[in-house]
Parts: C-alpha cells; sequence; structure tokens
C-alpha cells in the first residue's frame, strides 16, 4: 500500500529555485490543501545534492538524502516530484519511480520534449499519473485548461511568450532604445538570465515548450531537431524601432496551429505583432499563451512564467490532483496518442508575412529592382518605409511583403541579396497577424 488513508507521502528530488519553492509553500499553504482536497500531502523524503538549501529551508536532515535511488526505493513515497532539472540523472528517476509504480509530478521541459513520448507510454503501462504543469508557462494553468477546461475543442492555433528571458530582454530594448547586448546584460544582472543564457536567447527553452502544447493540442511529438527555431540575438533596437513605426513589436512567439487537416504549424522565432493584439503589451518576465479552439473562440492565459513561487503553485495543482484522486485514481491520459493531425509542416511550405531590412545604394531605381524580383516570385509588397536620412553611400529600406512560402520568399531574398544595389546581409522577421 503506497499510501495510508487520507495521507499522500512525497518524495522531492531537487531543492533549488523550484524544489525550494515547492518546500515552503507545502509547509506555509498545507491546511489550504488539506482542507481542499481531504488528505494530508506530506514530503516525507528529499534527494539533494545541496546541503545548504536543507539548512535554509528547514527541511528535517533525517528525511535528506543525496541519492534520489532513496526516493524510489521507499515504498511509503507514493508521488516523487522531479525538480533536478537535466536529462540524464531526471530522466533515469523519473522512469525508475513510474517502473516502481510511483506518480510523477515533473517542472522539466527539456526532457519531456526529448523523451515525453516514451515515457508517458510507460506512465500509461503502469496505470499511472506523469503530470507537468510547471514545465510550460510556470504558473499559469495552460496544460490543465488544454487537457480539461477546452478538452471539447480542436485547437485552431495556439500562440505563446514562453520564455520570460527573451520576453523582458525585447521590452527592455522596446521600452528603453536599448541594445540586445546591453538589454541581456540587464537581465542578467537582476537574475532573470543564466550565466550561459543561450538555453533562452536562442529559442530552445520556448522550442520544449511549444514540443508540449504541439503534443497536447495536436497529438504528437515533434522529434527532436524538427522544431524549427529560431532566437532573439540577431534582434537589433533598429528593427525593433521600425517595426514599432509599422504599427508591430517584436516578441518571441511560439506559433502552434492548423488551418486544415494537412499538416501542423510549430515553430519558435521573433516575430512582428500588431500593437492592438493583447498579446503585444505583454511586457517584461510576463508569459502569455493565447489558444483558439475551434467551439470555444479565442482564449487569453497570462502570468508569471517562472520563479519559485509561480512554478511551485503549478507543481502543488499537480500534487493536489493526485490527492484529490487518492482513492479514485484516474488513468494517465497519454499525451501525443490521439493523432488528429497526424503531419507536422515542413518549414518550407509555412506562408507567413514577413518584414525585411535592407542596407542599399542611395540612388534613384533601387526599389524599382527590389520590387521587381518579389514580383517574379509572386510576392506582393504592402509596405515600404525609406527613412530620410543624410546623403550617403548607404541607406535602410524596410519593406512588409504579403503571404509568401518560406521557401518562396528565402529563394527571393537570396536573390535580392545578390543585387549589387544592396549592402549588407538582408534581415528578415515573420509577422503574425491573428488572422
Ligand atoms: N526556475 C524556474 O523558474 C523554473 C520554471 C519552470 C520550470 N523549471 C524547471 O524546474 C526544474 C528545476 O529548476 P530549478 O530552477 O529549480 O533548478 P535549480 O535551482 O538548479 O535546482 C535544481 C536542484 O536539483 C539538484 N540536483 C540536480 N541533480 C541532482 C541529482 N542527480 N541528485 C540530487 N539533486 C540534484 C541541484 O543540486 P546542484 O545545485 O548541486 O546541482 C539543485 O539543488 C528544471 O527542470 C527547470 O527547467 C524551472
Amino acid at each position: 500500500m503506497l499510501s495510508t488513508m487520507n495521507t499522500l507521502r512525497i518524495g522531492l528530488a531537487g531543492t533549488g529555485t523550484v524544489g525550494g519553492g515547492v518546500w515552503s509553500h507545502l509547509q506555509s499553504n498545507f491546511d489550504v490543501l488539506r482542507c481542499r482536497t481531504g488528505v494530508d500531502i506530506k514530503i516525507v523524503r528529499v534527494a539533494t545534492r545541496d546541503p545548504k538549501s536543507i539548512e535554509r529551508l528547514g527541511i528535517p536532515t533525517s528525511i535528506v538524502s543525496d541519492d534520489w535511488h532513496a526516493l524510489v526505493n521507499d515504498p511509503e513515497v507514493a508521488v516523487i516530484v522531479e525538480l533536478m532539472g537535466g536529462t540524464t540523472h531526471a530522466y533515469q528517476l523519473i522512469k525508475a519511480a513510474l517502473e516502481a509504480g510511483k506518480h510523477v509530478v515533473t517542472a522539466n521541459k527539456a526532457l519531456l520534449s526529448k523523451y515525453g513520448e516514451e515515457l508517458f507510454a510507460l506512465a500509461a503501462k503502469k496505470e499511472r499519473q506523469l503530470l507537468f504543469e510547471a514545465s510550460v508557462a510556470g504558473g499559469i494553468p495552460i496544460i490543465k485548461s488544454l487537457r480539461e477546461g477546452l478538452i471539447a475543442n480542436r485547437i485552431v492555433a495556439l500562440y505563446g511568450i514562453i520564455n520570460g528571458t527573451c520576453n523582458y530582454i525585447l521590452s527592455n530594448m522596446s521600452e528603453k532604445g536599448i541594445d540586445y547586448a546591453e538589454a541581456l546584460a540587464d537581465a542578467k544582472a537582476k537574475g532573470y538570465a543564466e550565466a550561459d543564457e543561450s538555453l533562452d536567447v536562442d529559442g530552445h527553452d520556448s522550442a520544449h515548450k511549444a514540443a508540449i502544447l504541439a503534443a497536447i493540442a495536436y497529438g504528437f511529438w515533434v522529434p527532436e531537431g524538427q522544431l524549427a527555431t529560431e532566437g532573439i540575438r540577431q534582434v537589433t533596437k533598429v528593427d525593433i524601432q521600425f517595426a514599432r513605426k509599422l504599427g508591430y513589436e517584436i516578441k518571441l512567439l511560439a506559433v502552434i496551429k492548423s488551418d486544415d487537416k494537412s499538416g501542423v504549424e510549430v515553430r519558435v522565432h521573433p516575430t512582428l505583432i500588431p500593437q492592438k493584439n493583447v498579446l503585444a503589451s505583454v511586457s517584461g518576465v510576463f508569459n502569455a499563451v493565447f489558444v483558439r479552439g475551434d467551439v470555444v473562440g479565442d482564449t487569453l492565459f497570462y502570468g508569471r512564467g517562472a520563479g519559485a513561487d509561480a512554478t511551485a503553485s503549478a507543481v502543488l495543482g499537480d500534487i493536489a490532483e493526485l490527492a484529490l484522486g487518492l482513492h479514485a485514481p484516474r488513468k494517465c491520459r497519454a499525451v501525443g496518442s490521439d493523432a488528429l493531425y497526424p503531419k507536422l509542416k515542413a518549414l518550407e511550405e509555412i506562408i507567413s508575412r514577413f518584414y525585411v531590412r535592407l542596407n542599399v545604394a542611395d540612388r534613384p531605381g533601387v526599389l524599382a529592382k527590389i520590387a521587381s524580383v518579389f514580383a517574379s516570385y509572386e510576392i506582393g509588397i504592402s509596405s515600404v518605409i525609406q527613412p530620410e536620412v543624410q546623403a550617403g553611400e548607404s541607406v535602410p529600406l524596410i519593406i512588409m511583403v504579403h503571404d509568401a512560402s518560406e521557401k518562396r520568399f528565402a529563394d527571393a531574398l537570396a536573390e535580392i541579396a545578390r543585387l549589387d544595389v544592396v549592402k549588407d546581409t538582408p534581415v528578415s522577421l515573420r509577422v503574425e497577424d491573428f488572422e
């Protein structure tokens, strides 16, 4: 018997930012959870490599081990909460926990995007829950909303600002007119960016979360490496300023959508968003997810996407779900297995509008030359900005083009880059109009 009547015994792996938050908030809100679930939720074992955190959090040393096997091997532990991060030990722990018949709660998006298919299949086989609310958008209950509140909907589209670090950097660049390097340094100084920022700014963290959202919304796991991903390093303050003149903000956006049954787009890239769209005003470290369902229409979820408190709220929500099901456990609902839309659309087939910034020779006829290349690829121009600058060798030229496939646009841009009037490598960004 894993749990005695009305007590749910937890093994906590990891006592860092999130693990520490879970320990503290479980102590402070023990009564709230008891009242709402009818169950005493107790952390009875802790695995950590960080003895200082044990002291800081006031965890009794008698329940602490530096080896996560201690959680799996304890027959009293019914639920293992994996908050170690990484994809090696965390993978081994979750697998061993499910094999041992324990439920698992995790916040580990990197792990789920890589091993989700296998681990959910194992959970289903073992009839155990694998819950993961904290893995996407921290405190925002987007996973439960998609799997429960919106279960009757086909998801038409889902757009997410799901990396607080990138959103903080881009918002700061936009609001203060500073460049990327300065905004990144500020994010590091405030603790919003890691010393090695690449997981965030190169778009990988958003891609991990997009893979999880896509698996829930469309029933298949995008294979690792096949999710089209661009980060924000190449976004300049000049592009942000021109985008604003055109009525847009630039955000790192995860786009997951399917307008027919021919396939699903799953991609992450810096995107021009119309200022009148609510996502354009999501600033700082906040996250937001916009979901369009075929029954419900448009919905928006907003909140803190990271941090000890917000993330602990999501982890504790998952634990409470297990507590509520203590005497009538639900089967694990496999994620990524309903296969309503089985095909991932290749990036070349995706249709977008684009923003283009060129540095061109300051002489008559340049725009006509560029427009004729776009026209030869059947790509229309919707607007042009050529700022007045002092006469010189080259000037910026900003062009917005109508819908084009990635392939057609890339071919046109490559031809434009070869024109003698075009000086530097063209900059291009996708535009999303949410239609
Ligand atoms: N931080 C957030 O706001 C946030 C938000 C959403 C999701 N998440 C996810 O939550 C997870 C935890 O993130 P975090 O920010 O809390 O990380 P963290 O602060 O680095 O904490 C991880 C803790 O786990 C310990 N640990 C790592 N491997 C271990 C092992 N094999 N055995 C025992 N202890 C081990 C670490 O010890 P050492 O320090 O000695 O390595 C550290 O104390 C990650 O998957 C992350 O992606 C985090």
